[in-house]
């Protein structure tokens, strides 16, 4: 998240970065967990010491995870802390100028406050008004009149930063098929309401691809994008079904056998990789033999993401930087590989067009400051 990272890392913050795999909840900020925890401790409903080791303990296995979501989904799942929790991830992305964020979230029902998946995304949707540091774009861009943001806080008179989102609604893992269906009919009724694509994710040891399949299969022929949390576990079977379906991009690609990995590189199918989360949950045993390496000199498209920035403690910069530092790659190759990720963002040519631009402008910034840093040497 924002702040974490130190001065000496301004350059990392400052440049234009695009973010492709963050889920909502995983990137609640730790103090709005704690105070959230704390407030749920006072009324009763949890007991608030029971669950402050599980907020604060950093290393987590992929089991301990899903453990902390359930506390997290426990504390989150109503209307207004919904749209809180939007709006601060939506700032706190842009504060370390991700320009472009596809934002994912598991769209829940909860019947003893009233809630459905679209009073959820109604939450949500609330929360991208209520951004206030930044001016909100949908990522597709007929929606709305040209140049108007989608919030409405205005600083009047100043022009504001402006950060492009769009939404990508997830199936849960624990879903039936007419859950998953439910979920992707919801995703086309919000397709105005910058709604664009489908995330499978979800505790991999949990369901059967064959639960999902009817929904994925619908979401694409209406022409929703769709993105797979893939090889989390080595489930091989499972991961060769899910490359014949050819998705748009697929999550994590950790625990492929050979025939997969072939198979991966034929495809090209572009990966959003999580460093930090990996190492945390132990999906890869050590960052040194993290596969970002093998696919980068293999040219394949990647994408460096931070996953859930509030439960690994990381910011989409400190992913830069620890990719950088370990695999020895320069501040103009880290540069083009943030820039790498327009094409493989699930917005339309001219939000693709407006991004390129950002980035050509920030290439030129960086050549300008390195070769008055050499005429000072
Ligand atoms: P939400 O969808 O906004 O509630 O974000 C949290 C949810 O994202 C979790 O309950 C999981 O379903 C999913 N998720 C977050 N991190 C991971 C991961 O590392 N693997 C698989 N699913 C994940
Ligand atoms: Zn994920």
């Amino acid at each position: 998240m924002a702040g974490r990272t130190g001065e000496k890392d301004d350059w990392w913050v400052s440049i234009p970065k695009i973010e492709l795999h963050a889920h909502l909840n995983g990137s609640i900020r730790d103090s709005t967990l704690l105070e959230l925890a704390k407030s749920l401790g006072e009324k009763g409903s949890i007991v608030f010491a029971d669950v402050e080791h599980a907020i604060l303990k950093d290393d987590r296995t992929l089991t301990e995870v899903f453990k902390l979501f359930e506390l997290i989904h426990i504390v989150t799942t109503d209307h207004n802390i919904l749209t809180r929790i939007t709006k601060e991830v939506v700032e706190d992305f842009a504060a370390e100028n991700v320009v472009y964020l596809e934002l994912r979230t598991t769209p829940k029902k909860n019947a003893s406050i009233g809630m459905s998946k679209p009073s959820y995304m109604e939450g949500v949707i609330e929360g991208l008004r209520a951004v206030n540091a930044v001016e909100v774009a949908l990522a597709p861009h007929c929606l709305g009149k040209k140049g108007k943001p989608f919030n409405s806080g205005c600083v009047c008179g100043t022009p504001r930063k402006r950060i492009y989102i769009g939404l990508l609604l997830s199936i849960d893992r624990r879903e039936t098929t007419a859950s998953a269906m439910e979920t992707v009919e919801l995703a086309l009724q919000m397709r105005d309401m910058g709604v664009v694509g489908i995330d499978l994710s979800g505790n991999p040891t949990v369901g059967e691809w064959c639960t999902f399949l009817p929904a994925l299969d619908f979401a694409r022929k209406n022409g929703l994008r769709i993105t797979l949390h893939c090889g989390e576990v080595p489930n091989l079977d499972e991961i060769q079904a899910m490359l014949d379906f050819v998705p748009e991009r697929i999550g994590h690609a950790c625990c492929f056998g050979e025939e997969e990995w072939k198979k991966l590189l034929e495809l090209k199918i572009p990966v959003e990789i999580c460093l930090t989360s990996n190492i945390r949950t132990e999906t890869i045993s050590s960052i040194d033999v993290h596969h970002f390496v093998d696919l980068y000199k293999a040219e394949h498209p990647i994408i460096l993401c931070t996953d859930d920035a509030g439960v690994f403690s990381t910011s989409l910069s400190s992913e830069y930087i620890l990719a950088a530092s370990t695999f020895g790659l320069g501040k103009q190759k880290m540069l083009q590989l943030a820039e790498k990720a327009i094409e493989f963002t699930f917005a339309d040519e001219e939000v693709k067009e407006e991004l390129r631009q950002i980035f050509d402008s920030a290439a030129r910034t960086a050549r300008r400051d390195d070769l008055m840093r050499k005429e000072e040497e």
